[in-house]
């Protein structure tokens, strides 16, 4: 029998990045189907006022948690605080670039709170919720990253070490956990209309940095819900809407798991 969305993965979700933008959309969608929400993030009057809607609109529980996930001790805090809740999804959306510079133009204590935010914090929150999921057999982890995972850019590098830092984490939990009832989705996006975004590319003195045409937060959140299934990864825009999805970069990337997995295995073992 096929489970509901809530009984496949309730009865709590964390939203880590979830007082606005993409994050705020996951939790709006989660609660529509009737799941509690966790929602983390810095700012605390966004979170109070997103708690007071979604339990307004819907019959869900919600926890705001204001917390500095790029901080040292961030996972283990917000582990604590989740406490005994059944957390049957995770989010991780939080993690853009603040700085958004060339390398040495940033300090090291910067980039080491943006290595903390993408990749320690994640890990470590991954470790915690995927493994209660995997004693239960049952739920799902959406990494929220990007294109930039793919490969260097200039003016990203921190940036794009700590979402190949997650991407290939994400492939790999897929990998080990798919045969036990838990997803895994990275979801690599490209430009999305989010107030970081705008208020960087406002920032950075873009042309038409506030009415340029971007995808929308709720599109991609949908999306990723829908796809949660099909990992480990979801390129967008390349992997939507193909008539034949096995064309697609995300199913190279799942081909290529599954083969490098299979050639280990030789060496480091099946188990
Ligand atoms: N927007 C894009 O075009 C784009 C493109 C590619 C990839 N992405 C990825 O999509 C995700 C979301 O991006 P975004 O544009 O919405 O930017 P973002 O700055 O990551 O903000 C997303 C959410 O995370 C929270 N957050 C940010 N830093 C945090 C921290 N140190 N501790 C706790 N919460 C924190 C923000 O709320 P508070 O400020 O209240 O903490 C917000 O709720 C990121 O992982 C980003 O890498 C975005």
């Amino acid at each position: 029998m096929k489970l509901s969305f809530k009984h496949r993965y309730g009865p709590w979700a964390v939203i880590a990045g979830a007082s606005h933008g993409m994050g705020a959309a996951f939790a709006e969608l989660l609660a529509e189907r009737g799941v509690n929400c966790v929602l983390v993030a810095r700012r605390t009057e966004a979170l109070e006022k997103l708690k007071a809607e979604l339990t307004a609109r819907h019959a869900v529980e919600v926890l705001w948690v204001s917390q500095d996930l790029s901080r040292p001790g961030a996972a283990q805090k917000l582990i604590a605080t989740v406490g005994a809740r059944e957390v049957g999804l995770f989010v991780y959306n939080a993690g853009g670039d603040p700085f958004i510079t060339r390398f040495l133009d940033s300090s090291r204590a910067d980039w080491a709170s943006l290595l903390r935010l993408n990749a320690l914090t994640l890990m470590e929150c991954a470790h915690a919720f995927g493994g209660a999921m995997l004693g239960r057999r049952r739920g799902g982890l959406i990494l929220v990253g990007s294109q930039a995972a793919l490969g260097g850019i200039r003016k990203l590098a921190v940036y794009s070490a700590t979402k190949g830092f997650a991407m290939n984490l994400g492939e790999s939990l897929w990998a080990e956990w798919r045969d036990h009832g838990v997803d895994v989705l990275n979801l690599l996006i490209g430009t999305v209309d989010t107030p970081t975004m705008r208020e960087a590319m406002v920032k950075l003195k873009i042309p038409d940095a506030l009415n340029m045409p971007l995808p929308k937060a709720e599109d991609i959140a949908r999306l990723a819900l829908a796809e949660l299934g099909n990992g480990p990864t979801l390129i967008h825009p390349e992997d939507v809407g193909l008539t034949d999805p096995q064309r697609g970069p995300g199913f190279a990337r799942r081909k290529q798991v599954i083969g490098k997995s299979a050639e280990a295995a030789v060496f480091i073992g099946n188990d």
